[in-house]
């Protein structure tokens, strides 16, 4: 007699926005800390952790299934500079005028940046003479926004820090965050905080990686310790109303490979923009956050990891050289995933100061200034910071006429 066997179990966690079940879809493996570049002589061994991700049965809401600790990511040589780039630095000034002119337009007003990270956002807002305040904790970023002209208090955002605000600075008009809100997992304290500090009139703005655009075109290397939650106004929309807030718009932006912007208010405060409902419909109509699509998104990941994997070891067999470029913090989960290490990739060119001559964490690949790129040219550069493609490949137009191409993983694995 044979026995029956039970299906094996699911792994599942408890939501971090409404306590229900969350459900993995995908395991990404054990993975280092995106953000920790090690010294060459550096012998410690490396923290890990499983990088898996899951949804909520309850809220929708897309989450990791661990959480590493806030202090191992965020601190004083946190290297992540907001100003690596031209177009979110543009992106960025754009959106500060925007407020200056519609959030920011009335008596004295006040605007609070959470992860103002080197002030590239606010140093506008300070620039115009207007009340603002950073809150930054990771030091030496911090730092670079003072220098800026940029008010900054270092510490992590959370209830006690919104209260402490408020009787400092009074309420505010304007709470916004940018690539900041989707990295932490306390979201129910941030809201909290956020309802405390704004004026009955005010607004909560965010943008964040779109769940929409990272299942569209496979973008699994959005997922990393650093990213928790992985929006969508469904999910937001939740969120929200668990609050006492309301999504009263969101906006598409094409920058770091598809993000939305979202407006949340008090109830009443403002009339919902017609792109919410919009929006609402179309994740609903295409079955976003059906356990079928998330699953399928699995397997194109898989699909990916082979395909890159049997395209580098082909490349190292006919003795070319390839390079990475932009040690991103997605790149760690890529290399990891993919067990790419420099006998696949050479180096990493990357134009951060606090990222060069280390080693990119777990991979164990070197990082070096972008003057090594060119010297001598490779003859394939695999484009890690592939959300910054347009600028770059304009920037290093002198790589393609040497004969250098551009491999790409996202939302396939191809060369151009
Ligand atoms: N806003 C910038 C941008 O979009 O380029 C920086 C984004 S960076 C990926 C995330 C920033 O959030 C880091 O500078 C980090 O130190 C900061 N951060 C993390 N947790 C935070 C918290 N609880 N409160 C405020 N900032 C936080
Ligand atoms: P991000 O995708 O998280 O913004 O990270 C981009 C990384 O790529 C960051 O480490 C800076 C680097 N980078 C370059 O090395 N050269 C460039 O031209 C750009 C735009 C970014
Ligand atoms: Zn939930």
């Amino acid at each position: 007699q044979t026995e029956q066997k039970e299906p094996p179990m699911p792994n599942q966690s408890p939501c971090r926005v409404c306590a229900g079940t969350v459900t993995e879809f995908l395991d990404l493996g054990s993975q280092p800390l995106s953000d920790a570049f090690r010294l060459p002589e550096d012998t410690s061994v490396e923290f890990t952790y499983r990088l898996a991700v899951g949804a909520c049965a309850d809220c929708a809401m897309v989450q990791l299934m661990e959480e590493v600790p806030r202090e191992k990511m965020f601190h004083q040589d946190y290297p992540y500079l907001s100003q690596g780039s031209a177009v979110m630095r543009e992106h960025f000034r754009a959106l500060a005028e925007r407020f200056l002119s519609t959030e920011l337009a009335g008596e004295d007003p006040l605007v609070v940046e959470l992860g103002c990270n080197d002030g590239t956002m606010l140093r506008t807002v300070a620039e115009a003479g207007v009340r603002h305040l950073g809150v930054e904790p990771s030091g030496a970023v911090a730092d670079l926004a003072a220098q800026a002209g940029v008010r900054v208090r270092k510490d992590f955002f959370e209830e006690s820090t919104a209260l402490s605000i408020r009787d400092q600075d009074g309420p505010a008009d304007l709470v916004y965050a940018a690539n900041t809100f989707c990295h932490i997992p306390y979201a129910d304290s941030i809201l909290r905080g956020v309802v405390a500090l704004l004026k009955p009139g005010g607004a909560f703005v965010f943008e964040d990686p779109y769940l929409g655009d990272i299942v569209e075109q496979t973008s699994f290397d959005q997922i990393y310790d650093e990213h928790f939650f992985l929006f969508s106004a469904t999910s937001v929309d939740a969120m929200a109303r668990r609050h006492g807030l309301e999504l009263v718009d969101v906006e598409r932006l094409p920058v770091h490979g598809g993000e939305v912007r979202y407006t949340l208010a008090l109830p009443g405060a403002r009339t919902p923009s017609a792109a919410v409902a919009a929006l609402l419909a179309e994740e609903q109509a295409r079955g976003l956050h059906d356990r079928a699509v998330l699953d399928g998104f699995g397997d194109r990941v898989r699909a990916i990891r082979t395909d890159l994997v049997a395209l580098l070891e082909d490349l190292k067999a006919k003795g070319e050289r390839v390079v990475g470029y932009g040690a991103t913090a997605k790149s760690a989960t890529v290399t990891n995933l993919c067990g790419i290490g420099p006998d696949l990739v050479e180096f990493i060119s990357d134009t951060t100061p606090a990222k060069q001559h280390r080693l990119a964490p777990g991979s164990g690949i070197p990082v070096r200034p972008p003057a090594a790129f060119a010297d001598p040219y490779p003859g394939y550069a695999l484009l890690f910071a592939w959300n910054h493609a347009a600028e770059i490949m304009a920037k290093e137009e002198a790589f393609r006429e040497a004969g250098g191409k551009w491999i790409l993983y996202v939302p396939d694995v191809h060369v151009v």
